[in-house]
């Protein structure tokens, strides 16, 4: 297996206030700064982004958005460009989360749109895929998966993956407590990576594949210790410094 530096990313989604984020991010730089094996990127609220930059200067963690617009500019009221984001340093844009899919009506060719966007402005995408509840018990995760992932390569190409970060989120382990089994995740993550491999071996063999959905301090060990999984996308547990930290730690 080719070593891949292990990926972990805090999505912040829209939670906290400068009264909250300031002494968290001084919690997660202190402890970062003491040495990870992962790569480790906050994703803040788009307000903080600023802010954040400016903190995460010079520092070993990187910078992320949540989000996107598929439109480089014009009367769209609410939406930040991509030109917006290279202007504070940001290396990662997440791109197709399922709360963005599901509450915000992103279809999965919206969702390649933007990931072609980011990665052509040298930008890098962490791509969201995962089913359903309903789907995974109809039997359905890899046809939902490889429909997720197929509508990007074939509008952006599979080279566009050199520098992406997929993360497989199933919807039903998302902020509910219920984490996918390292075996259920595994299985997913190995599917992704053939699915990619379909296309181009290497590319395949380089990209980091993380997990996220309720992945906890006291079970981000197990899951990343499977083959194919190369880190985490953490929500909840990125709010609390001392779980985020143990988390990044447990990624080597
Ligand atoms: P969670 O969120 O860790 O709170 O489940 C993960 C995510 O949505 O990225």
């Amino acid at each position: 297996m080719t070593n891949r530096r292990p990926f972990v990313a805090a999505n912040w989604k829209m939670n906290g206030n400068l009264a909250s984020i300031r002494p968290l991010l001084a919690d997660i730089l202190a402890g970062v700064q003491t040495g990870m094996n992962a790569e480790v990127v906050i994703c803040p609220p788009y307000i903080y982004i600023d802010e954040i930059a400016l903190r995460l200067d010079n520092t070993t963690i990187g910078l992320g958005a949540q989000n996107v617009s598929h439109h480089d500019s014009g009367a769209h009221t609410g939406e930040v460009a991509i030109g917006m984001l290279q202007d504070y340093n940001t290396g990662y844009v997440i791109i197709g989360h399922s709360e963005r899919r599901m509450l915000y009506g992103e279809t999965d060719g919206i969702v390649a749109e933007k990931f072609k966007k980011v990665v052509d402005s040298g930008l890098k995408p962490i791509l969201c895929v995962g089913e359903t509840l309903e789907q995974r018990e109809a039997d359905e995760t890899e046809e939902v998966i490889a429909r997720q992932l197929d509508t990007v390569i074939d509008n952006a190409g599979v080279k566009s993956f050199a520098k992406a970060v997929i993360a497989y989120e199933p919807v039903w382990a998302i902020g509910t407590g219920r984490t996918a089994t390292p075996d259920q995740a595994q299985e997913v993550h190995a599917f992704i990576r053939l699915r990619l491999a379909r296309h181009d071996e290497e590319i395949a063999d380089l990209l980091r594949i993380v997990y996220g959905g309720s992945v906890k301090a006291d079970n981000a060990n197990e899951l990343f210790t499977m083959a194919d999984i190369d880190g985490g996308l953490i929500g909840g547990a990125s709010l609390i410094a001392e779980d985020f930290l143990s988390i990044c730690q447990a990624a080597i």
